[in-house]
């Protein structure tokens, strides 16, 4: 590795940074981290943080698995490669696939198709969405219905069913025939609702008035986020999967869950659709399921949906869709070692309290400043805190203000992520009280800078 005057001298000069503007980067360029252990990290001027984003919600396990590590390298020596385009297969995937399927089993999910990260698992389950409806004799089914405020990754067909036009307007023209929904999110919505299950209620007739707009039989899927990460941590109301499960049913429609930051622990359950007690067709996964040791995402399929690949006859059942690292062993290895971690330490547990003690905190810091419009959370270790100038009009606060809150925070000992005027938090599912507690401190400290 070169030395510290080459790191900070070549910063942001040949590297474009994901989800930021490559001219800010080089103004200010962005913070080296170069170690971590546990729930922290530590950047190249020595100041270590409690990483209160989890590197990006997806180090669920904290950054010292020695497991998943071990697991990683024995599987680079034993096989560091092989395809998995059909005709060939390898042990570790054959062996992770069995493990993610028993692990979703409660959701209803039988198959597994591996990719490499969260976007591709969303392209993955619309892509066999639609196909499952050919294979029905239904192929007009093939648009998409999603929610506002949703976050599905940056492929263009999970740009098109994004509910945030700053991942959109730039990439114009999408994918034709995908229509957004209001998201569950009382704050803000159209329908000017505060109480969370009468909104559920309304965006169920919304989806009902949309389908009979669209026509049910155009429809090829409807995805959600169970609780809306990149969105702001919106959490809807316990209701609101039931009644869109209920509607999709009613009108032949399939629901993706997309499970890419709430599967494997983070909300308190194995995953989303669980923690509401809904039964998905389809589940996007990644993050989670290799604590990020790893880039590996998946997408789960019913038997529902299996069975009409499965049974097919006429050979338009092939899946001419795939990634060069689907099913790598590696990233497999990563897999089977990560659930065998996640089940041991049942992280899930102690997602639920440390999130629960995360949100009552933030709800503490909102009696305390103002400026805190909404404090969201409060099912597993996913927290949003709506930062605004004026709380009567919930003006969103400046971005200039933010940085301060965010620098303030991070300099009293806790990295925390902005999205727009949101501060989000998602920490490793092994975090202490002890460490929300400094994330608390930290949070208090960032607010009073302001
Ligand atoms: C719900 C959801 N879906 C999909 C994605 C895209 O995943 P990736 O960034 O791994 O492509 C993300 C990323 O944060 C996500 O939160």
């Amino acid at each position: 590795m070169k030395d510290d005057n080459y790191i900070r001298g070549n910063n942001a000069k040949h590297l474009w940074h994901p989800m930021g503007h490559p001219a800010a980067s080089l103004e200010h360029p962005p913070t080296v981290i170069t170690s971590a252990a546990q729930s922290s990290i530590t950047d190249m001027d020595g100041h270590s943080t409690i990483d209160a984003v989890g590197g990006l919600w997806c180090v669920n396990l904290g950054y010292s698995n020695e497991v998943v590590k071990e697991a990683i390298a024995k599987q680079l020596y034993e096989l560091p490669y092989y395809s998995a385009f059909a005709g060939t297969t390898n042990a570790a995937a054959i062996e992770a696939s069995h493990m993610v399927r028993e692990m979703f089993q409660e959701d209803g999910m039988a198959r597994v198709f591996f990719t490499s990260g969260g976007s591709d698992s969303v392209e993955t389950t619309l892509r066999l969405a639609r196909q499952y409806h050919r294979l029905r004799g239904e192929p007009n089914r093939t648009k998409f219905i999603s929610l506002k405020k949703g976050y599905h990754g940056t492929h263009f067909g999970g740009a098109s069913v994004n509910g945030n036009n700053r991942f959109r307007i730039n990439y114009e023209p999408l994918l034709p025939g995908c229509f957004h929904l209001p998201s569950p999110y009382p704050y803000r919505n159209p329908f000017n609702e505060t109480d969370p299950a009468t909104l559920a209620q309304n965006i169920a007739a919304a989806f009902e008035d949309e389908i009979a707009f669209q026509g049910a039989g155009s429809i090829a899927a409807f995805i959600m986020e169970p609780i809306q990460g990149a969105g702001g941590v919106i959490v809807p109301d316990a209701s609101f999967m039931g009644f869109m499960r209920d509607i999709c049913d009613r009108h032949g429609i399939l629901m993706i869950s997309d499970e890419v930051i709430t599967g494997f622990g983070r909300t308190g359950d194995w995953s989303g659709a669980r923690h509401y007690g809904v039964k998905p067709d389809m589940m996007s996964m990644a993050k989670g399921i290799t604590s990020a040791y790893f880039p590996v995402g998946a997408a789960l399929m019913s038997e529902k949906v299996a069975d009409v690949f499965e049974n097919d006859t006429t050979g338009d059942g092939a899946i001419f869709h795939g990634y060069t690292y689907s099913a790598h062993p590696v990233g497999a290895a990563a897999v089977i070692a990560c659930i065998n971690e996640t089940l041991r330490l049942d992280t899930k547990t102690n997602a639920a309290a440390r999130g629960k003690q995360l949100y009552e905190g933030a709800l503490r810091l909102k009696d305390k400043y103002d400026v805190i419009g909404d404090v969201r959370g409060g099912e597993g270790l996913m927290t949003g805190i709506e930062v605004v100038s004026d709380k009567a009009a919930k003006t969103p606060m400046d971005m200039d203000s933010m940085k301060r809150i965010h620098k303030a925070t991070y300099e009293a000992g806790t990295m925390v992520r902005l999205g727009m005027n949101n501060i989000l938090m998602s920490p490793p599912l092994i975090i202490t009280e002890e460490e929300v507690d400094i994330v608390l401190a930290s949070l208090d400290a960032g607010f009073a800078a302001l």
